[in-house]
């Protein structure tokens, strides 16, 4: 897929692994809009890269409708969408306090997982209607972001670490399925990334995580993913597959 003018919309695109997308995928001429739940971050962003930035909730169907309406009427139908939009929450199924609130798992995979699969499905709408691209034959690319916590969830992270497994789980069928109108689905599972999602946990916690990345022996540059991103648009023949970005971590049993 050419990235040049072409229409992309990115979740979660206000912060991290979705800002450094929405930046190179401009820098690259692609039409970018910012769907975050945070819009004050999300027009931080889109101010950077002359991009557009609307406030859309990926768990409620109708604040996805009503934000891909609005990018369709800025650019025309999304061909690249973007799915970085994600939560994390650490809780024991039984800790001090009791058992664990089935809210908290819930709310994970609430926009982990469902979240993830809006805005997919409501994006997968709006290019069945695009005209094939003449020289591919595609109409679009679709990438989902899970997380090595699908393969290597680590205590606390039962819900996490599910709603991760279900996006590494539906990115073949989804493929399969959307072949059919020349639509890729990708999935990206990063290590352990320098965003401000994993700035939340405590400077031991995160030296002894490093320790465990044999190399590179760091984390992760948002702009590592959005360099993968941009490669997985560009490469036609990269689907239904997920690609682990991990300096070969594989999380220890703790
Ligand atoms: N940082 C890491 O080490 C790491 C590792 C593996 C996977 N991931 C995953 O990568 C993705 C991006 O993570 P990040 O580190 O860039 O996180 P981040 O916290 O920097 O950014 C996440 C963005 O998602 C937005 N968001 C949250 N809930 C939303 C909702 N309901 N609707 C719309 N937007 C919403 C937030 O406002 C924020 O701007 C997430 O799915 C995360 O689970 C992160």
């Amino acid at each position: 897929m050419r990235i040049n003018n072409c229409p992309a919309v990115i979740s979660g695109g206000g912060s991290g692994m979705g800002a450094a997308t929405a930046k190179l995928l401009s820098q690259l001429g692609a039409k970018v809009t910012i769907l975050d739940i945070d819009l004050n971050a999300a027009q931080k962003i889109a101010s950077e890269i002359q991009g557009n930035a609307i406030a859309c909730d990926i768990t409620n169907s109708e604040s996805v409708e009503i934000a891909l309406e609005q990018a369709r009427k800025l650019h025309g139908p999304a061909k690249i969408c973007v799915n970085c939009a994600g939560i994390v929450r650490a809780r024991r199924i039984i800790n001090q306090q009791g058992v664990m609130p089935l809210q908290d798992f819930r709310e994970v995979i609430e926009v982990n997982l469902i979240g993830t699969f809006n805005l997919m499905r409501l994006a997968a709408a709006d290019m069945e209607k695009i005209p094939q691209q003449d020289d591919t034959e595609e109409r679009g690319i679709i990438i989902n972001t899970a997380s090595v916590a699908a393969y290597e969830g680590q205590i606390g992270q039962t819900a996490y670490s599910a709603s991760k497994g279900g996006i590494v789980s539906l990115t073949l069928p989804a493929a399969r399925e959307l072949a059919a109108f020349g639509i890729r689905v990708m999935t990206i599972a990063p290590g352990l990334v320098d965003t401000p999602m994993l700035q939340k946990i405590p400077a031991e916690a995160r030296a002894a995580l490093i320790q465990n990345i044999p190399f590179p022996h760091r984390l992760a540059k948002p702009e590592e993913y959005a360099h993968l991103a941009v490669h997985i648009i560009e490469n036609p023949m990269l689907n239904g597959e997920v690609i682990r970005l991990d300096g070969a971590l594989r999380m220890q049993a703790r």
